[in-house]
């Protein structure tokens, strides 16, 4: 059990991968993938979950599989773009189908990218939601200000800097994640 790898999936708040947050969560499953763990990325363009209270959507069946993947997981990351001060409607309608008994205990690994300059509203409110749903972010975080410009075009990150951060976030989930599960 304890060599099992981990399970990871990572959460884009916009609907394409090719979005900033895609890129960024991608970057982070990649460096999970060479630490070792299991990964996979939930595009909402493939795969969309309806927007919660809609018609039909307690049946959709993307939602039930969503959940099925979640409960089969030991971490997540997630990468929001901040839209008027907080997380996008897209990451929250994603979280708002999660509940304790998917994600309760597990971790979490938390990532913003901002149009503007750099600051941790999205990062502060995505924590406040994961508190109801009994989920362990860690203290490690991740925004990218000014994210038009801060990839190459292989899609690695600029700065130097920021990719070590990312680096110690990817650590710092997969080692908590370790202990916890
Ligand atoms: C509706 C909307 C609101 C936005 N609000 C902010 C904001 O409050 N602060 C900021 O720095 N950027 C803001 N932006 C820019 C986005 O954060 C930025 O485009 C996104 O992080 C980059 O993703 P993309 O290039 O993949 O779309 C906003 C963009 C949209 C569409």
């Amino acid at each position: 059990m304890g060599d099992k790898p981990l399970k990871v999936i990572g959460l884009a708040g916009e609907y394409r991968s090719s979005s900033k947050s895609g890129m960024l969560v991608n970057l982070a499953l990649k460096i999970a993938k060479e630490q070792g763990a299991d990964v996979e990325f939930w595009d909402l363009a493939d795969r969309p979950l309806p927007l919660v209270g809609e018609e039909g959507c307690w049946t959709n069946p993307n939602v039930k599989a969503f959940q099925s993947l979640l409960e089969e997981s030991d971490a997540f990351f997630l990468s929001s773009p901040e839209y008027h001060g907080t997380m996008s409607g897209v990451m929250k309608n994603t979280m708002d189908w999660m509940y304790d008994k998917h994600v309760g205990g597990k971790v979490f690994g938390l990532m913003s990218t901002l149009g503007g300059v750099t600051n941790a509203n999205t990062l502060n409110h995505m924590r406040i939601s994961l508190r109801w749903l009994h989920g362990w972010p860690v203290p490690e975080q991740l925004a990218i200000g000014h994210v038009k410009e801060a990839f190459d075009e292989e899609g690695s990150l600029v700065d130097e800097e920021l990719h070590q951060r990312l680096s110690k976030l990817v650590s710092s989930v997969l080692s908590a994640a370790k202990k916890l599960r």
